[in-house]
């Protein structure tokens, strides 16, 4: 990687974000892979995006695919290692309306394809909502690539909005 290249990712990391497993069913196997580009996108209709690396093995076989995207709570870390190239564990699947997904996530949304945009070296895949639910519990974060927490007293302020 390039010294510009380097500082660019270094300088896109200063963005802290919560960290996701986007799960889904292809032509032959079940795939998961952990992704911290998770955006909503539309309360109606209600959208969501992942961004997905064109070298991935994800990449292809998501295109026109159901999928969940999987939100971590802070003691998931190893399941975002899991679906991030370092395997080390047997996950714990439920099968979903539309798409499989993972048990004891902190909040998940199951998802129809919408669209798909060219991302330059990633494509951007916009999901329509068709099932989501969440639970109590502090989140997993990422930031300056390191794994964090955010507690759950700083989460959970919808009532205020
Ligand atoms: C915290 C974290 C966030 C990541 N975010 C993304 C992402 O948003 N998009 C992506 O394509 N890869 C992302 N990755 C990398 C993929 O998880 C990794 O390349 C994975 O091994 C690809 O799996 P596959 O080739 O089996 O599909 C992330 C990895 C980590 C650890």
């Amino acid at each position: 990687m390039s010294a510009r290249a380097h500082h660019f990712r270094g300088s896109l990391g200063r963005f802290a974000t919560g960290v996701a497993i986007v799960t889904f069913d292809g032509a032959t196997k079940r795939h998961g892979i952990t992704v911290n580009s998770f955006t909503s996108v539309s309360l109606d209709p209600p959208l969501v995006l992942v961004s997905i690396a064109r070298n991935t093995r994800a990449h292809d076989e998501l295109a026109g695919r159901p999928f969940t995207v999987n939100i971590l709570g802070a003691e998931q870390k190893a399941l975002a290692m899991h679906f991030a190239g370092s395997p080390g564990l047997e996950p714990h699947w439920v099968e979903g309306t539309v798409a499989p997904r993972l048990s004891r996530v902190l909040a998940y949304f199951e998802c129809k394809p919408w669209a798909a945009y060219d991302g330059g070296d990633h494509t951007l895949y916009l999901g329509e909502v068709v099932d989501f639910n969440y639970r109590s519990g502090d989140a997993l974060a990422f930031a300056s690539g390191r794994f964090t927490t955010i507690p759950e007293s700083q989460l959970g302020v919808e009532d205020l909005l």
